[in-house]
């Protein structure tokens, strides 16, 4: 299996040139100008148009029991998605709650993923509690197999989240043994309390749901999360990070030395909150957490992104469907499943509003969309670089392929799309994973199944 493609423009995180990249078997060998070809080998003509790493999404549900029923995509749909999009890994969520065994929700997710995922997935494994008979031992396991990021929720009381000693405990673990820990960090309680007031005041309607976690709530969750970080050393990384307060909370966190990432999804970069408070039922579908903010925070965010301060864009990818679905909430927006799916369009958004129309260098737009992720993650430079050595996970993308997304066209298995109607400058037209053709011209062409789940070194 051989792979050349010429005459594009190579984009990195750290510069850009007009070069040919060739490929063997699952890796990229060469890099060079007027690069010859075996007979046999497949090769593309990429002039005018750009060559990317392959994009890493480092938050995204697809097998996810939450809120009484289960997202919509599978490993099968979610990753064809993902790749027609020009993501060629994603980070899932493996998230069992509170009542499961920890182990038993980590071989459930695998065995879901393994031989059905298209693209190459890695886990971060989601800690709900701290039993000291046996929790250790069981990380010591999900840890030594690859799996080496943690996932900790302060939200979602009972279910997902975890108590303030078992947090401690937690990140006494991450830290001695080189483990980031990721954080969804809405503090649980004030926003159980803020429910039961809402509701009882007879205000059932999504647009309440953003009243009930505001961004001040997600701002000392920030807090709490870097004072746990900084009194342990673990290393954190804030996912979802949705506004202005919360930004500066972290920023303050890190210029105390706290290390610690920060993840901004696509719903927090394009959309606001009018979505989520238009007067029909409708505005269920815009409902995640932490919820939309204003357009002042789409703004901080954008520019935090441009100068460096965050260091990701994930999609925090939870496909509910709005009929049957999202309609469990009709009468109590507590009820109304949180997410808003955008595996298939998180690239294409930010290319779009982010380099095209927005401020973003092509080589930052990059960084933020895989290489960082790479990085953090102990996937660099397997993955997010066009190195020799390096995966030939490739995105050849045309900036002249303008379009729109709409729940006609995407392949995401899920009944609306949260940005339909909105303009697309470009698109991925050919995207390899491991040197074979998975994409081209938008439509999924490759090997179903062939994704590998990538294990992981810790940081210690
Ligand atoms: O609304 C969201 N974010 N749904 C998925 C679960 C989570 O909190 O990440
Ligand atoms: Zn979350
Ligand atoms: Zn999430």
């Amino acid at each position: 299996m051989s792979l050349l493609i010429r005459n594009g423009l190579l984009v990195e995180h750290d510069g850009r040139r007009k070069a040919d990249i060739y490929c063997e078997d699952e890796t990229i060998t060469k890099v060079g100008n007027q690069l010859e070809a075996p007979a046999g080998a497949t090769v593309v003509d990429a002039k005018e148009m750009y060559v990317f790493p392959g994009f890493i999404d480092p938050h995204v549900h697809i097998h996810l029991p939450f809120m009484g029923t289960f997202a919509k995509d599978t490993h099968a749909s979610g990753s064809k998605a993902a790749l027609i999009g020009g993501t060629t890994t994603f980070i899932e969520m493996c998230c069992p709650n509170r009542t499961m065994d920890l182990i038993d929700g980590y071989e459930e997710w695998k065995s879901l993923a393994s031989g059905n995922a298209s693209c190459d997935y890695a886990f971060h494994m989601s800690v709900p509690k701290w039993e000291d008979d046996k929790t250790e031992s069981q990380l010591d396991a999900i840890v030594g197999d690859g799996t080496s990021s943690f996932k900790i929720f302060l939200a979602y009381k009972d279910f997902f989240g975890v108590y303030d000693d078992e947090l401690f405990k937690i990140l006494t673990y991450a830290a001695k043994h080189g483990v980031i820990t990721t954080a969804h960090t809405e503090n649980a309680e004030l926003v159980a309390q803020m429910q039961a007031r809402l509701l009882a005041e007879g205000k059932t309607e999504p647009k309440y749901h953003e009243m009930s976690r505001p961004d001040y709530v997600e701002a000392s969750g920030v807090n709490h999360f870097a004072t746990f970080l900084q009194l342990t050393g673990a290393k954190g990384y804030v996912v979802h990070l949705s506004n202005a307060k919360a930004l500066a909370a972290a920023m303050k966190a890190r210029y105390q030395g706290v290390a610690l990432g920060v993840e901004v999804v696509i719903p927090h970069l394009i959309l606001n909150k009018s979505y989520a408070e238009q007067p029909s039922f409708e505005s269920a579908k815009y409902i995640m957490s932490p919820p939309l903010r204003t357009k002042a925070d789409n703004e901080a965010l954008w520019n935090a992104l441009a100068s460096g301060l965050v260091d990701t864009v994930a999609t925090d990818h939870a496909p509910f469907d709005f009929v049957g679905q999202k309609e469990m909430g009709k009468d109590d927006f507590t009820l109304i499943p949180n997410g808003i799916p955008a595996i298939e369009d998180r690239i294409n958004l930010l290319y779009t509003y982010g380099v095209s129309r927005g401020d973003l260098t092509l080589e930052r737009f990059v960084e933020v969309g895989s290489t960082n992720a790479a990085k953090f993650f102990g996937l660099y430079p397997r993955k997010g670089t066009l190195r020799v050595g390096s995966d030939a996970d490739l995105v050849v993308f045309d900036p002249k392929k303008k379009g729109s997304f709409s729940v006609k066209t995407q392949s995401m298995n899920i009944d609306y799309n949260g940005f339909e109607g909105m303009e697309r400058d470009g698109m991925p037209t050919l995207v390899s994973v491991r040197g074979e053709v998975q994409v081209k011209d938008g439509a999924f062409v490759g090997e179903a199944g062939r994704g590998k789940m990538i294990r992981r070194e810790t940081l210690v």
